[in-house]
């Protein structure tokens, strides 16, 4: 079978461990793996901007030995002609032996990996999931905190479209952290990662207000959820401090302002800063951001040992390394069972989600509702539950 990469689900914990330990030997001698992939064609295929992702996959895959061909412009690539992600991939997959996807639109790397006969790699797919960044941000928590288990992570910023944190809130509780997930406005987790964090043994998601952050933020249009195992589910927020030192790492995101319909009400969350860092449960955070920053991050930070942003960018390059030679079938992992495995797929359903590749591309990609659990129904590209209909009836919601 091959090896796709369209969710951070697709690899178990086994296989992620085993990902950072190669990633681990392959930093010791980053510059020592030329002859890995001698002759392995590449193809990266970026249909939406990107320095760093871009970059670090064709990095490594040059630093493996491989060649790379690009097509980074999304206005000079045929698919500002019309031509349809089908019939782009069956070409570019016809040319390389793996292929490296970004998409605008959420489910477009799903769509990919069931036409393309080579491996493909979602590198962001619109405001679903970016599985490689998790895989660098996982890396940078385990170099940082020496550990990956029952870490306190809060996640700080446009939840809702910051497709990063999709990909990593998932992960995080496979590995038994607690999730503070700080927004603004309308911007709080979508329903679907929410569900399955929910689902995760133990776990449940509570809507909590801070206290004793008030010289930071403490403020009522701050809504923040505590996911964590024995928290408890309730409709009421409740009032909940945070012990001094307690949170491990705080990542950061942007406003993604492209994927946003102008109508959402917004609010503001306060810049971080040495001020911010002061406030004890954060005194000993390690603060990350998968980048590029527009603000959210005081340059005074920068210098702060604290501020692993950079450091975390740089370990793209390893980790992109140990993951082309697994996609490959150039190293043996463990396999390790899959996570979330999806329930029953149905059909004669349709995705209604003006975002998701089903809808953009309806007639060349079939419509698949995958459900999770008896109430959890779900288009299978772009994962969001409440536009889906049948006969005109929305699916019942989850209880
Ligand atoms: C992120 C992305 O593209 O989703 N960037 C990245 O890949 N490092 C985050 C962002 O654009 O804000």
């Amino acid at each position: 079978m091959k090896r796709d990469l369209v969710t951070i689900d697709d690899l178990s914990d086994e296989t992620l461990l085993g990902l950072m330990d190669l990633a681990d030997r392959i930093r010791r001698q980053l510059r020592g793996h030329a002859a890995d992939l001698p002759g392995t064609l590449m193809g990266s295929l970026f249909l939406e901007p990107s320095t760093r992702t871009r970059l670090s996959f064709e990095t490594a895959m040059l630093r493996l030995g491989g060649r790379v061909i690009t097509s980074s412009d999304p206005k000079t690539s045929s698919a500002s002609k019309g031509e349809s992600l089908s019939d782009t991939i069956r070409i570019v997959d016809s040319y390389v032996d793996l292929t490296i996807l970004r998409h605008p639109a959420a489910g477009a790397a799903r769509a990919a990996a069931q036409i393309a006969e080579g491996p493909v790699i979602n590198a962001g797919d619109g405001s679903h999931e970016h599985p490689t960044q998790t895989l660098c941000d996982l890396y940078a928590l385990r170099c940082e905190r020496g550990r990956l288990a029952d870490l306190r992570v809060a996640l700080y910023g446009d939840l809702r479209y910051g497709r990063t944190t999709h990909s990593l809130a998932r992960a995080l509780v496979r590995f038994g952290a607690s999730v503070l997930a700080i927004s603004q406005g309308d911007l709080q987790l979508p329903k679907f990662v929410l569900n399955d964090l929910r689902r995760e043994p133990g776990y449940a998601v509570a809507p909590v207000a801070l206290v004793g952050l008030e010289s930071v933020l403490s403020r009522p249009e701050v809504p923040a959820l505590w996911i964590s195992r024995g928290a408890k589910e309730s409709s009421e927020v409740r009032p909940m401090s945070l012990d001094p030192d307690s949170i491990d790492a705080i990542y950061v995101t942007r406003l993604q302002k492209e994927r946003m319909s102008g109508a959402e009400p917004l609010g503001s969350l306060p810049i971080l800063d040495h001020r911010f860092l002061a406030a004890p449960p954060f005194r000993q955070t390690v603060v990350l951001h998968p980048l590029p920053r527009v603000g959210e991050i005081a340059r005074e930070l920068d210098q702060d040992p604290r501020a692993a942003y950079f450091r975390q960018a740089a370990l793209g390059v390893p980790i992109r390394m140990a993951l082309i030679l697994w996609c490959l079938g150039a190293v043996d992992l463990p396999a390790g069972a899959a996570p979330r495995a999806r329930d029953s797929v149905v059909h004669g359903f349709r995705c209604e989600n003006a975002g998701c590749i089903s809808v953009l591309e309806r007639g060349t990609i079939p419509p698949e509702v995958t459900r999770r659990g008896a109430d959890d129904p779900r288009c299978a590209y772009c994962e969001e539950t409440a536009v889906l209909a049948y006969g005109g009836r929305p699916f019942p919601e989850p209880a």
